[in-house]
């Protein structure tokens, strides 16, 4: 990428979910990035080739790590294959590598993505073509040289994009259960309640273990990328294998024992099944305890600590047991939780008050395209004394 790469330090583009924008700045800020700048589900920054590649191994929040390249103004829709045609693309890539498009919109010329792409993917092969008489292929999912298109209005941006599959994908994930957290948003939440890894980690209804793991990554300082095999930097022309191994053994000096009790349980056996295999996979399945359990019955290690979790949202059950769910998470919390901070993250708002406990802190998170809230409680010794009065009989709970 040697243009881009011109200067020693060039603006970069870190894309993330929508909500996780600040955790992903403190990610870049602790890396060394500069002019650091959250923008809406991205943060752009600056940065050299090594923090380039590391902002790829290390940022948990991140989905795609960019490289913006060149810059113009489109007036029609024919602009776009014209200007694009015009890049030099022999210069980044041969027409025996294999390249995609991803394309995103904003209040543009052009009304459909996939049409942009298809345009721009023509004007490169067309180039290619005119140039060597070969056109290069196009490969949707592992392409060698993946380009993002970013269009806003007439404004368009062409950014190759460092990270080839998104980073959400960690090369742990072999096992599914029913609705798994993205293992970006699970990290967001971990990093979000500002759990570092020094107290207790209990997730009652754990699934497939996604907090468990990325929650054990974060306690052992294990790099997000650390069980991935590529990046797409690695197939530029200009990759630096010297660079690459210079931040893996950095981050291997930097990896430490987890001191606290990390543990999940989850009242479906198949679902645990599948949490075993993913932490195996990562190999921390000795460093977090799993045990078939409801979460009604779970007693945590003495405090102080943090409980995580993402119950059902009721899209397969009837609202009478989501809303019995969420009053009893939040009698359990009350009950044997005191001294720990809980944090839930739901779809189901009307449910999420069922828990009978003022949020402390309320962000708005995505899963997938479901609007979630992502709640944090304090369990003082109050709400257990709370807990306690209200079930006195003759009393209602809150
Ligand atoms: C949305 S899934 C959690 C997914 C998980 N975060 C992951 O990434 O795979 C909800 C989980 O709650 C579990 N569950 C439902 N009711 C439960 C209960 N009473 N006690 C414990 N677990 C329960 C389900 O078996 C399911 O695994």
């Amino acid at each position: 990428m040697s243009a881009a790469f011109a200067s020693p330090k060039f603006p970069i583009l870190a894309k993330c979910p929508s909500g996780l924008e600040q955790v992903l700045a403190s990610e870049l800020e602790a890396l060394g990035a500069e002019e650091i700048e959250p923008q809406l589900r991205a943060v752009a920054f600056r940065g050299d080739r090594r923090m380039l590649y590391a902002a790829n191994y290390h940022c948990r929040t991140a989905l795609r790590i960019l490289l913006p390249f060149s810059r113009f103004t489109i007036a029609t829709e024919s602009d776009l294959y014209t200007q694009v045609k015009a890049i030099r693309w022999e210069e980044y890539f041969s027409a025996s590598d294999t390249f995609a498009i991803d394309s995103t919109l904003l209040n543009s010329v052009y009304t459909h993505s996939h049409y942009a792409s298809q345009r721009t993917k023509d004007a490169i092969a067309d180039r290619f073509r005119d140039r060597t008489g070969k056109r290069p292929s196009v490969n949707i999912e592992d392409p060698d040289f993946r380009i993002n298109l970013h269009m806003s209005r007439n404004e368009v941006t062409l950014s190759f994009d460092s990270s080839g599959t998104s980073l959400h994908r960690r090369g742990y994930h072999v096992a599914n259960a029913e609705a798994p957290l993205s293992e970006v948003l699970a990290a967001g939440m971990v990093l979000l309640s500002g759990w570092d890894g020094q107290t207790n980690f209990i997730d009652p209804m754990c699934g497939s273990g996604t907090l468990l793991t990325e929650a054990a990554m974060i306690a052992m300082n294990l790099p997000a990328g650390y069980f991935r095999e590529s990046f797409g930097f690695m197939k530029w022309k200009d990759f630096s294998k010297e660079l690459w191994e210079d931040i893996l053994n950095e981050a291997l000096d930097n990896q430490q024992d987890i001191e606290c009790i990390i543990r999940g349980s989850d009242i479906s056996a198949k679902n645990l099944e599948a949490a075993a295999a993913n932490l195996k996979a990562a190999r921390l399945h000795k460093d977090v305890e799993l045990e078939v359990m409801s979460f009604q019955k779970v007693v945590p290690p003495p405090p102080p600590g943090v409980v995580i979790t993402n119950p059902p949202y009721g899209e397969k059950i009837r609202v009478e047991d989501i809303n019995a769910l969420y009053k009893e998470l939040g009698n359990a919390f009350k009950r044997n939780f005191s001294g720990y901070r809980a944090w839930v993250i739901s779809s189901d708002q009307q449910a999420l008050k069922l828990i009978g406990l003022k949020p402390g802190k309320k962000f708005t998170l995505f899963n997938g395209p479901l609007e979630c809230r992502y709640a944090g409680y304090d369990l003082y010794e109050g709400s257990r004394r709370e807990f306690l009065t209200s079930n006195l009989p003759g009393r209602t709970n809150p």
